[in-house]
């Protein structure tokens, strides 16, 4: 009887540790993969505007008005925002397709020191484009390029650079 009442048990339990299983995935799924997207999107708008603005770097004379002034505003809008993109549970452990460390939600204040840094550059950049001092925009690229890379070398899979060659 004890036998029969054990297997039971087991069973009911399994049943339970299933269902629940089977919800949560149902439920969570669709949305992180929409917020992990949607943070990609956004990143991925950052690095076309600063790389926008290095490329027009290359030229003699940049384009102040159509190049440089509007990348530097996008790129300072977006950073913002950087530090919300990264709420809890949207790391791989989702088995949502993403190069975000766990160390982002295991060493928050440092991801967030960092990422406050890169926001500061990105409001500099913002002023040096308005400026139109061309040597100085230089010196702010390359400095906000650096704020960018430091968060990345901590807390962005190396995998990004392997799967996505520039
Ligand atoms: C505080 C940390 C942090 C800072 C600062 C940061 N990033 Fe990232 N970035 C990440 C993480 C984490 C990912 C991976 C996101 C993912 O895959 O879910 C990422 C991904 C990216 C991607 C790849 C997006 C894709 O999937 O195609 C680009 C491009 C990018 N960042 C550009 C930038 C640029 C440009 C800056 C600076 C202006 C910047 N990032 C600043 C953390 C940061």
């Amino acid at each position: 009887m004890s036998f029969v009442f054990g297997v039971g048990r087991v069973a009911a339990a399994a049943a339970i540790v299933s269902c629940l299983g089977f919800t949560l995935v149902q439920a969570a799924t669709p949305q992180i993969t929409t917020q992990v997207k949607s943070r990609q999107d956004k990143l991925r708008d950052m690095g076309g505007a600063l790389k926008a603005i290095t490329d027009d770097l290359k030229k003699p004379k940049v384009d102040w008005d159509n190049v440089i002034i509007p990348n530097a505003q996008t790129i300072k809008d977006r950073s913002a925002y950087l530090l919300n993109w990264f709420p809890k549970g949207t790391g791989p452990e989702t088995g949502v397709k993403t190069y975000a460390l766990p160390a982002i939600w295991q060493k928050t204040a440092d991801f967030e020191r960092i990422g406050k840094a890169a926001q500061a550059e990105a409001i500099k950049l913002d002023q040096v484009a308005n400026s139109r001092n061309q040597d100085a925009l230089k010196a702010q690229a390359v400095a906000l390029g650096k704020a960018c890379k430091a968060c990345h070398d901590d807390f962005r899979s190396k995998d990004y650079e392997k799967e996505n060659e520039e």
